[in-house]
């Protein structure tokens, strides 16, 4: 057993799905679609403001360097999706193939990837209900619609449709694949037509100077600036796409269809992005763009397309619970993972025999999501996410490169192309963009790490004694 603690066998982590075969019944299409729907939602609608305020018109590049990086962890994440097609994602992979420890502190940051990710898109959600609202001439009392940070008490409406989503979720409800598509085209049409009404009234004055604040990431009054620091929060905007990898025991010819649908959600995803982003610097000043909570819709508002702008608003309205019910359900399972290979109370991983879903996990999820989109800010949420999601990804490609060579014979579905230097390009950029997040997110991510693991130990130490005493 090395520092890492002791790993799990890769026969074990097939054990639960054996006998379980899924039918055959996805290309690529449905693949593209699938990743596209748990991958488009806050990040365009929203962050693009915030990408603005840290970039100026260069939240175009930010938008494809996240895009970049996160193709090849996509790629990596494929590989070891089809090696083992278990719940769990990155915390099982880093099981199987770095070790016990490892896996947990991965395990305890996908807690905080899945679980600021829906607080994020509630917080987005909420400023786009306020200023539908708004526009329809329907004004909220403004402390009940932000944090003490914005001069409110509480994010009600972030709240709410948190809560919501874990009620749902409690109750047995699934997104359908039909349904996804819905979705999909909703918000695929709400962008297509932000980017047909705004794109003309594009002004290359807005984008002067290009780069206002420079290219790497730095202390700017208060605030991180640079392209760095806006490729490190428009990263936000890429994730998801797991839903894809994770499919592959569904798909018709894995090989090729998981390379289309990854690369290509990717790349559908990259090309809408800069679109949309080109689209919005080139019709406002960044700076406007930047002080707006929902910066699409603000930008047709602004270029007197009312009806528009009350349509994307809706779009997002409809479209972006979806992707906190994707999140908060995916937050539940990592819990429920843990908890069945012990490393957490087995109490956590009791499934309701009324409604046939973890209850307790995901009551515990719904509260915590609820909170911290209650009082906290947009940008912080979303920042601690990405620092949760950015390990995930640089321990999933370092498990496709350590399972070369432990387990180099083992059946492959699909195989990532030239995986030495896709993963150290997914390892290296991954670590550029953490260390271009603010300060006090690292050392927040530092310190829920810190006392994850002191809670592991302990945990450890009672098991231990039970084990002793028995
Ligand atoms: N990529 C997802 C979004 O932008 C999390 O909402």
């Amino acid at each position: 057993m090395g520092i890492f603690g002791q790993r799990k066998s890769l026969q074990h982590s097939h054990g639960i799905d054996e006998g379980k075969r899924l039918a055959k019944t996805l290309s690529w299409p449905h693949l593209i679609a699938l990743g596209v729907g748990a991958i488009v939602g806050t990040g365009i609608y929203t962050l693009t403001g915030v990408g603005a305020d840290r970039a100026g018109p260069a939240v175009i590049f930010a938008f494809a360097i996240a895009g970049a990086v996160c193709a090849c962890a996509a790629l990596a994440y494929a590989e070891v999706a089809t090696l083992m097609p278990a719940a769990g994602g990155a915390y099982t992979y880093t099981y199987v193939a770095i070790g016990e420890r490892l896996a947990w502190i991965v395990g305890w940051s996908l807690i905080l990837e899945y679980s600021l990710a829906c607080s994020t898109v509630a917080v987005g959600w909420s400023a786009y209900l306020v200023g539908w609202l708004k526009a329809a001439g329907i004004n909220l009392p403004e402390a009940l619609l932000s944090g003490p940070h914005g001069g409110g008490i509480i994010n009600l409406p972030a709240v709410l449709v948190a809560t919501i989503i874990a009620g749902m979720l409690i109750a047995g409800t699934r997104e359908s694949a039909t349904f996804n598509i819905v979705l999909v085209v909703i918000k695929l049409t709400a962008l297509a037509c932000f980017v047909a009404l705004a794109l003309p009234a594009f002004n290359a004055g807005n984008l002067e100077p290009f780069m206002p604040y420079g290219f790497a990431s730095h202390e700017d009054g208060g605030a991180k600036r640079g392209v760095m620091a806006a490729a490190a929060i428009v990263f936000f905007a890429f994730y998801g796409f797991d839903a894809v990898a994770t499919s592959a025991e569904e798909a018709k010819n894995p090989g090729r269809d998981l390379k289309i649908g990854i690369i290509g959600s990717m790349a559908v995803c990259t090309l809408i992005y800069m679109l949309v982003a080109v689209s919005a610097v080139g019709a406002v000043k960044h700076t406007e763009l930047a002080a707006s909570a929902e910066p699409l819709a603000y930008v047709l508002r602004t270029l007197q397309h009312p009806v528009a702008a009350w349509a994307v608003g809706l779009a997002a309205l409809i479209a972006l619970p979806s992707v906190i019910l994707v999140m908060m359900y995916g937050q539940s399972r990592i819990f429920f993972v843990m908890a069945r290979d012990g490393l957490l109370p087995k109490r956590l991983s009791t499934v309701s025999p009324r409604t046939g879903t973890p209850v307790l996990i995901t009551a515990v999820t719904g509260v915590f999501v609820a909170l911290t989109a209650g009082f906290f800010r947009l940008d912080e949420i979303a920042e601690l996410a990405n620092a949760g999601t950015l390990l995930a990804f640089v321990t999933t490609a370092a498990s496709m490169m350590v399972l070369r060579k432990s387990a180099p014979d083992a059946p492959r579905v699909f195989r990532c192309p030239a995986p030495n230097v896709v993963g150290m390009l997914a390892i290296l950029g991954c670590f550029y963009l953490f260390l271009s997040l603010p300060g006090l997110t690292i050392q927040r991510f530092l310190l829920w790490n810190a006392v994850g693991f002191a809670i592991y130990l302990l945990l450890q130490r009672l098991r231990a004694r039970v084990v002793a005493v028995a």
